[in-house]
């Protein structure tokens, strides 16, 4: 794959999220100047490591790591003030001075404590088979006070000190009442307290708050290229997504134009990001699930633990048909394809090529996430590999048979693979020049 030829580009996950983005941002925005988060908050957990230093950034863009690199929140993000300045603020601990280099939008959304507790809470009463399994960050009661416009406040609003205590004083008695209410809960917030540490965080963001959509018309315009780093997973999307078994944001390409600010005719390339096998936090179906020896190898080998909740990853073979559809929908350029290191020293690994669903075949991901959680994969099964792909740099250092899994995930889900990882470290990257 050519860098030059990518023009400004987004970063997506095609699969359940934790992907491997932040690895692949990071090991990218060499040659980028920008970096923008356009959706998710602190759910978001992405993971990146260099010089034996790993980091894990949560509501910071992936690009604050790079001195040379602006880094941007756009609107569609929402922001937990708290997890954003601590993340500043632990950066600044490991000697990396976010500075000026960091820029968010006035028009986010803000995570308040009472989004908080409602994400647990909601969580704890669900009924049986309703859990959704969120990272109880917030983000999901947050945005959808955003839509409700009634409950919703913005970080610009936090710059109006009066009209913020007033609005705070009414929207925390409605949220005292509901989680009372609704949740028995009997530890009500107090909104001048909360308006006071609000108003805190406001003077610690002023350096960074700015109209994000003017700025990147301004870095557009001056030639500067752009790199917008999704959160989550297309799996995971509000809409395209395993419905309800998702987050609550536009996780995709989708979601670009309207979380950064920025006309749609501005991405000009896509890399989804995928992992060799698949993984999901959380609740909702899974077809490729393995609940057996080779799930758990599959964990313990690729370290799959939650990056925001230290939760067990779920563990399975690849989903062609699942992540068919999230390229139908996301149009990539090219596959990064994560953690092949992780697939070696099995004897054999299937990919699934279908679902069947009684007598049954399905050529197509259900709209619906129960009819998905009834089928069960058709799986094409390939030989697996010994060596260890650690310190593979180039494709033809990879042993033939790990080239033959990686081209036939290329195959079937129809898009060339240019970037090949190979374990968690910056360098620990393939890019793929004339084929696999
Ligand atoms: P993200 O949310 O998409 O950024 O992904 P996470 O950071 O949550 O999870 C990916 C995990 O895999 C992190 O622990 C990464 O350090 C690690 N990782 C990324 N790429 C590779 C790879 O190619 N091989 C291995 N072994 N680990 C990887
Ligand atoms: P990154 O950006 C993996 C999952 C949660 C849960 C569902 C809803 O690191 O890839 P939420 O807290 O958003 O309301 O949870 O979505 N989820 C993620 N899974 N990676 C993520 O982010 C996720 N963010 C949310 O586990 O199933
Ligand atoms: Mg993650």
């Amino acid at each position: 794959m050519r860098f030059d030829k990518l023009g400004h580009t987004c970063v997506v996950g095609l699969q359940w999220g934790d992907e491997g983005k932040g690895k692949i941002v990071d090991a990218m925005v060499e040659h980028f100047d920008v970096v923008v988060r356009f959706s998710g908050g602190a759910n978001a957990g992405h993971t990146i490591v260099f010089d034996g230093k790993k980091f894990a950034l949560h509501q910071l863009p992936s690009g604050v790591l790079r001195d040379n690199v602006i880094s941007i929140i756009g609107c569609g993000a929402v922001v937990d003030p708290a997890v954003l300045l601590g993340e500043v603020e632990s950066l600044r601990q490991r000697r990396i001075n976010v500075g000026d280099r960091l820029r968010i939008s006035d028009r986010c959304q803000l995570v308040f404590p009472y989004h908080r507790r409602q994400d647990i809470l909601a969580e704890k009463i669900a009924p049986p088979g309703g859990k959704i399994g969120t990272t109880a960050r917030g983000s999901g009661p947050c945005y959808a006070d955003k839509v409700s416009r009634r409950w919703g406040i913005r970080l610009c609003e936090l710059y109006r000190p009066d009209q913020l205590r007033e609005r705070l004083t009414s929207i925390v008695a409605h949220k005292n009442a509901y989680l009372a209410a609704l949740y028995d809960d009997r530890d009500p917030f107090d909104p001048s307290a909360i308006t006071d540490e609000y108003l805190a965080f406001a003077e610690q963001l002023r350096p960074f708050v700015c109209d994000v959509a003017v700025e990147l018309a301004e870095h557009i315009r001056e030639g500067r290229r752009i790199l917008f780093e999704g959160a989550q997973g297309s799996l995971l999307d509000i809409d395209h997504g395993t419905y309800p078994f998702v987050t609550s944001a536009s996780t995709g390409v989708g979601g670009v134009a309207g979380g950064a600010g920025v006309p749609p005719s501005t991405i000009s390339s896509t890399i989804g990001v995928i992992k060799a096998y698949t993984t999901r936090v959380g609740e909702g179906p899974f077809p490729t699930e393995l609940s057996d020896s080779i799930g758990n190898s599959i964990r313990e080998r690729g370290k799959e633990f939650g990056t925001t909740t230290g939760r067990p990853r779920r563990c399975g073979w690849f989903d062609a048909v699942a992540t068919s559809y999230a390229v139908t929908v996301a149009g990539p350029r090219y596959l990064a394809l994560m953690h092949l290191d992780t697939l070696s020293g099995f004897d054999e690994l299937k990919i699934c090529i279908g679902y069947r669903r009684g007598k049954e075949t399905l050529n197509n991901f259900p709209a619906d996430a129960y009819t998905l959680a009834e089928v069960e994969p058709v799986y094409e099964t390939l030989e697996g590999w010994r060596e260890d792909l650690s310190e593979c740099r180039r494709v033809k250092d990879l042993p033939p048979r790990a080239r033959a899994y990686v081209k036939e995930i290329g195959r079937r889900v129809g898009v060339e693979v240019g970037i090949i990882s190979v374990g968690p470290a910056r360098d620990q990257t393939i890019y793929v020049k004339g084929g696999v």
